[in-house]
């Protein structure tokens, strides 16, 4: 390249960015605030939180030798694609669902530009089952089903959670899809779900042959915006009796609370179904029944430089919204960290080298 063409590149990106406003910048290679002169697009933090009021967070984004991360022999999602049969339980404005599937088809499209969702999803393919076999790169939606009458009322517990999976089967009606395909129910603001707020904000599992007709994997994740976003939405809403002094909540990039908050929990969850499907794949601990998986060891970390109720660095765009990865179609968005078993610490796409 001539120092000609050189000079002109990056004033045709500097309008590139004025008109458009995206992120399309390259990794973040300092922890200051941008001082560029010309207007900031893109600003780096890493906000200090108060803690969130649940949480089991253990981070690591060190690389760690007291995390023992084990493969118990089981199988992971290594057949592709990885089939998202979707269920929409209880009221869902369309531009709800939008938000959530740009997020779901963003995992595997490539069309994003870096940091990205694909980036995020790549840790993923790094485990692997005991014949060799890597978790699937590639994430459809392969089906949808909505639940607009609330099949089973608004009190869900985790074995009717099975039921509205029936339900939607035979209703979709959605095909057997043993080799390739997952269920995952997202519940509306106004359902509650046993241990919901209290103990979880979402949970994967199989299903029983005796409820379903089969075994398959499945992930649940609630709106949690009028019951606790303070727990399940953090950091776009943060404990009240913490509020006022200090930085307040992370405005969301995709402007609502709940579904911000939501997507970075179905992050989590398909990351842990993915890596752990049949609950006897990869975890840590010796309690299987209380298993510490790849994105609890990361929960709360969302950049480098996280933990101690810092959150890690992150970007904030010039709309003030707070994101961490960048989708299809201009989308950003904010999800945690997980654990890496070739780092053998937590990691993003946003990280810093
Ligand atoms: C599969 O996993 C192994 C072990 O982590 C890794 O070295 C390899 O790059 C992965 N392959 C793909 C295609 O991601």
């Amino acid at each position: 390249m001539s120092s000609q063409t050189h000079f002109f590149v990056p004033i045709f990106f500097l309008i590139f960015l004025t008109t458009t406003l995206t992120y399309a910048s390259t990794t973040p290679k300092t922890q200051t605030l941008n001082t560029n002169p010309n207007p900031p697009q893109i600003q780096y933090i890493n906000p200090k939180l108060p803690q969130r009021a649940f949480t089991s967070s253990k981070k690591y984004e060190g690389s760690s030798n007291l995390v023992h991360l084990r493969y118990h022999m089981g199988p992971v999602l290594s057949s592709s694609p990885i089939n998202i049969y979707l269920i929409w339980y209880g009221n869902w404005p369309n531009a709800h669902k939008q938000t959530i599937k740009h997020f779901l088809l963003s995992l595997s499209s490539t069309s994003a530009p870096s940091p990205s969702v694909s980036d995020w999803w790549n840790t993923l393919s790094l485990y692997t089952d005991q014949t060799g076999a890597n978790v699937s790169r590639t994430v459809l939606i392969a089906g949808e089903h909505s639940d607009i009458r609330y099949s089973h009322g608004t009190q869900l517990t985790r074995l009717s959670m099975q039921e509205v999976i029936s339900n939607a089967v035979k209703s979709a009606p959605f095909p057997v899809d043993h080799k390739n395909g997952i269920f995952l129910i997202l519940t509306s603001q106004d359902v509650t779900v046993q241990d919901f707020c209290r103990a979880v904000c979402g949970f994967h599992y199989f299903t029983f042959p005796s409820m379903v007709g089969y075994t398959m994997p499945y992930a649940w994740i609630g709106n949690s915006a009028k019951q606790c976003p303070e727990v399940c939405a953090y950091p776009f809403a943060i404990p009240g009796y913490m509020a006022g002094g200090g930085p307040g909540a992370l405005t969301p990039p995709n402007g609502d609370v709940g579904i911000d908050g939501m997507i970075s929990v179905i992050a989590h969850e398909l990351a842990e179904l993915s890596s752990n499907p049949l609950v006897n794949a990869w975890y840590a601990g010796e309690d299987p029944t209380a298993p510490t998986e790849i994105g609890d060891l990361c929960e709360g970390l969302y950049g480098s430089g996280g933990g101690g109720g810092y959150i890690g660095q992150v970007m904030k765009g010039r709309d003030g919204m707070s994101f961490n990865m960048n989708g299809i179609r201009n989308r950003r968005f904010l999800v945690q960290w997980i654990w890496s078993p070739v780092l053998k610490a937590c990691t993003g796409p946003n990280k810093l080298d």
